[in-house]
């Protein structure tokens, strides 16, 4: 293994551990290397959040505080991807003395374990909360402790004790053991990360972590065999589930390039490596009505490490991302030391799961146009689950009207729509561009037959397969029927409101008191 030691910051000092493979889990270096074992491992795979770790590093500027803390799963988490950061298991939070963290309290006092398994992992999430909320004056609500557990599973207790832990943290007194002096930390972190030697070429085992684009496509350049990652959440099931082995890693997270989200006047530009979380949140800020479609991809310690780029990149035919960067124009950035080059994000899609990637290259960021006034912009994900589910079918419509003359949200009936714009996931072997349902919508007036002729569009592009998640049939119907949808709810009469979109989760709220969670009734209410 190569010199370069693994170091982050645990209990106030500086962990330094060396011939840590590049491939070993975090998960497995806790459990197995440092015989810390109060984390879990449940699924290995992502989805119960035993595993929860929290990390942090400092906050970019402008961001109003030192620290940024995530919530993460440890299991599909790479060990050298915390070099440089500070690390929290279930078994750093209680004060020296003894005296447990208002996240432990609060889930003992309101009876949130039964059989504990899930405990740790709820524990650090309910830490994360406590830190990036209570700590800022910010109280739970249900709705937020709801949106912010939806990556941890609980088998025996129900959820209510535990949400009700998580809502009543904030009124429990912390010991000053339990205060984190952000600022000291953060500086801390910042010379581990300065002290840090640039990675350089080498044949032997290695983790790359390059500090510039620069740096990253040279690197890719000179080891084309070596495993590219990002956050680690597609690729880490490949390890612990299909047990590959990687003796060479390339980390893009640390391009400083890649992390950035930048307004540039007509587009917002995404990093590759910017998380799923804070993508969505950019997104979110000139598009509300996204907040619902974006509580729903995956659960919050995935979208905290898995990032828009990995999701682009590894071009799943039922991610999430896609079909709605489709729909809103988005063009993705190709780089490599030969320079850069701008594709249609649905040019970028050559066949199931290949892509036009050429050797070398790296996705360097998402360009995605500002919305244009009267934009009507709707994104449907149909699923079994409600939360931390993969899409049967996602369907993401743009529609552009003359005029827009109409209250915000809805279309005048018999408005001309200058364009329409839809993307969709499901339905074919790669995530793909609806032309024929778009070429049937542009240039007419919205009416409820226009909207019925794109769905026998959509009909007739796509053939969808039947597997585990849904049936052909099935596939296919839902597509005419979420056109039928998009077209009532133009017209006010669905059940979204912007309102209630930008919560996200006051949704969840309304679906299970108006409907007890039946599949049908969660898909008309997203
Ligand atoms: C529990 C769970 C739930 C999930 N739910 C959803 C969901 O609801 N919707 C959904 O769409 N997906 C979901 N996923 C899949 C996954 O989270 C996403 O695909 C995520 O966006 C992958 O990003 P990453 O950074 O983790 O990629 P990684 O796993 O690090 O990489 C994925 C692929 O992309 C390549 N890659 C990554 N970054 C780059 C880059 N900059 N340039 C070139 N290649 C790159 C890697 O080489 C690899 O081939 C889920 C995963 C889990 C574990
Ligand atoms: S063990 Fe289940 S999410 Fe990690
Ligand atoms: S307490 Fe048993 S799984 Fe949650």
């Amino acid at each position: 293994m190569d010199a370069k030691p693994l170091r982050f910051i645990r209990r106030g000092e500086t962990v330094t551990l060396h011939g840590v493979p590049p491939d070993r889990t975090l998960l497995d270096l806790l459990r197995e290397d440092l015989h810390c074992t109060g984390t879990k491992e449940g699924c290995g795979e992502g989805d119960c959040g035993a595993c929860t770790v929290v990390v942090a590093e400092p906050a970019p500027e402008g961001a109003g505080r030192p620290l940024t803390f995530r919530a993460v799963n440890s299991c599909i988490r790479l060990a050298h991807s915390v070099d440089g950061l500070a690390l929290w298991t279930v078994e750093d939070l209680a004060a020296p003395d003894g005296a447990l963290h208002p996240a432990q309290e609060s889930l003992a006092r309101c009876h949130g374990s039964q059989c504990g398994f899930c405990t740790p992992g709820f524990v650090m999430s309910l830490f994360g909360m406590y830190q990036n909320h209570v700590r800022q004056g910010e109280a739970i609500t249900p709705d937020l402790a709801r949106a912010e557990l939806s990556g941890n599973l609980c088998r025996c207790t129900g959820y209510r004790p535990i949400l009700e832990a998580a809502c009543q943290m904030d009124a429990l007194p912390a010991a000053p053991a339990h205060t984190i002096d952000e600022a000291a930390l953060a500086e801390k972190l910042r010379a581990l990360q300065a002290s840090a030697s640039a990675p350089t070429a080498t044949t032997a085992p290695a983790y790359f972590a390059p500090r510039t684009l620069a740096e990253l496509v040279a690197l890719r350049a000179a080891h084309p065999q070596a495993q590219v990652v990002a956050g680690c959440t597609d690729v880490g099931l490949w390890i612990t589930k299909q047990h590959r082995q990687y003796t060479q890693v390339l980390d893009v997270t640390r391009a400083h390039e890649l992390r950035q989200c930048q307004d540039r006047g007509d587009h917002l530009a995404i990093g590759a490596a910017v998380s799923l979380q804070e993508a969505f949140e950019a997104l979110i800020t000139r598009r509300p009505q996204l907040a619902a479609f974006a509580s729903r991809f995956a659960g919050l310690p995935v979208r905290n490490a898995g990032t828009l780029g990995g999701n682009v990149a590894n071009g799943s035919p039922i991610g999430d991302s896609m079909p709605l960067l489709i729909a809103l124009g988005a063009k993705v950035v190709l780089a490599s030391v030969r320079g850069e080059r701008a594709l249609a994000l649905e040019d970028f899609y050559l066949g199931y799961r290949k892509t036009a990637l050429a050797e070398g290259e790296v996705v360097a960021r998402l360009e995605v146009p500002h919305p244009a006034p009267g934009e009507f912009l709707r994104a449907y994900k149909i699923s079994k689950r409600y939360d931390d589910d993969i899409s049967a079918v996602c369907l993401v419509v743009a529609l552009q009207a003359e005029g827009a003359t109409a209250p915000a949200g809805r279309i005048a009936p018999g408005t001309r729509l200058l364009s329409a714009r839809i993307g969709a996931g499901g339905v074919a072997a790669t995530p793909a561009r609806a032309t024929q349902a778009e070429a049937a919508l542009a240039g007419q007036p919205w009416t409820e037959a226009a909207a019925r002729s794109a769905g026998a569009a959509l009909q007739a592009q796509f053939s969808p397969i039947s597997d585990m998640r849904a049936s052909d049939a099935y596939r296919r119907q839902v597509l005419a029927n979420l056109m039928q949808r998009l077209w009532l709810e133009s017209q006010g009469q669905g059940l979204i409101n912007l309102e209630a979109a930008a919560s996200g989760r006051a949704l969840l709220g309304l679906q299970e008191d108006a409907w007890n969670g039946s599949h049908e009734g969660v898909e008309g209410l997203a």
